[in-house]
């Protein structure tokens, strides 16, 4: 019997993406299968490079051909990826807008934005990180970029820098926090629309935005700006922490706003000493993180113990996630991959999120 394309496709129906609940070929993920006497070879094309299932999908594809066309094929399997997107009118070339926020300042948000960047950079995805924090920008520090001016290109737009692989833009670079200081919310919201807008940005799967803490005019320029795929709400494990986190979240929750939270990180949320490292101590308390999650319907993605020296790393501009093997790295990494994943099931799952149209009173 002659084995064709179609036999393939019928094999590859049986192999779910376990995060969309669908088969592979009906999600349009199965392309360029091509039988040739013995060898059969096709390619999967993932929803985000950083999917930690890809060797998993890769086999069953591989037993689903062997199982329901012909055991002594050949078959070669592609793996690729095509990061999905609902939406690339407002900021065209850029696939999903991530706001990184937290209750109150000093939770690790910054710290956390700049290594989720690295780590979704690792895996191959095209990033990029704004810096919107307008009264204490850190990017530029993380990244050891600080008093550096962005240059123009030839459009007029500003090149963003770039370090691990990640572009870059922050405030800081446009103004002064001492200058900030005294600027009331529309001069804040202007400074934030030019650098999203006049940024050159080019194409990109993920553009994270490091929010200032709580909730203000950046914040609801930010939703009237863009229309952001989704939310991470930083916390701390202590009580207050994660009230004000709470509070912070109810924002995108708003009817009128209905940004979807993507999920919740625990920062610090345990410390492991150098000398005893099979031991946790939950100094801050335990959970916090895990109750957020749970009050505002969402996953926990993780969570960062508390590390000795992250500061001075931070300091060398070099953020850990860079050069980190350790449980810290792997922390990132395994909370970059769900990060990932959840943009993909709330783009299959939803509608495109609406920019923002709010009058003010
Ligand atoms: N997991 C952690 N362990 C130890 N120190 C941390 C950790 N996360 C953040 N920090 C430190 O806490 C301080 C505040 O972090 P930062 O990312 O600037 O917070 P935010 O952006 O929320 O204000 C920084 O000095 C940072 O190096
Ligand atoms: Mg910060």
């Amino acid at each position: 019997m002659q084995i064709t394309a179609e036999n393939i496709l019928s094999a590859l129906r049986n192999v779910d993406d376990p995060d969309l609940k669908k088969d592979i070929v009906t999600l349009g993920m199965v392309k360029d299968v091509v039988v040739s006497g013995s060898e059969v070879s096709f390619t999967v094309v993932l929803t985000t490079p950083a999917c930690p299932m890809k060797e998993l999908i890769k086999k069953a594809c591989i037993n689903a051909v062997k199982m329901f066309v012909d055991d002594s094929l050949e078959v070669t399997v592609n793996m690729t990826a095509n990061v999905t997107t609902t939406e690339n009118k407002t900021l065209p070339g850029v696939r999903n807008i991530i706001a990184i926020s937290s209750g109150k300042g000093g939770v690790g948000k910054s710290t956390i934005a700049a290594n989720l960047a690295v780590s979704l950079a690792n895996t191959g995805a095209r990033v990029g990180l704004l810096d919107a924090d307008i009264y204490g920008p850190s990017i530029p520090i993380l990244f050891g970029f600080e008093g550096e001016k962005p240059y123009l290109n030839a459009e007029n737009k500003l090149i963003p820098f770039e370090r691990h692989n990640v572009k870059l833009m922050s405030i800081g670079t446009l103004v002064s926090p001492q200058q900030a200081i005294v600027w009331r919310g529309p001069m804040a919201s202007k400074a934030l629309r030019q650098m999203i807008f006049d940024t050159a940005w080019g194409e990109l799967d993920y553009l994270l935005i490091d929010m200032p803490p709580g909730t203000g005019d950046v914040h609801l320029t930010l939703v009237q700006a863009l229309p952001v795929t989704g939310a991470v709400v930083i916390t701390t494990p202590q009580k207050l922490a994660v009230a004000d986190a709470r509070k912070g979240a109810e924002m995108f929750r708003w009817d009128q706003i209905n940004v979807p939270i993507l999920g919740v990180i625990e920062n610090m949320a345990y410390f492991i000493p150098d000398d005893a490292p099979d031991k946790k101590y939950y100094i801050f308390g335990e959970n916090g993180g895990k109750s957020l999650a749970g009050d505002l319907e969402t996953q926990l993605l993780g969570q960062i113990p508390i590390r000795q020296g992250i500061a001075e790393n931070s300091d060398f501009g070099t953020p850990v996630a860079v050069y980190e093997n350790g449980v810290l790295g792997e922390s990132y990494k395994e909370i970059a991959q769900k990060l990932a994943q959840n943009v993909a099931i709330r783009n299959a799952n939803f509608a495109p999120t609406h920019r923002v149209e709010i009058q003010k009173s």
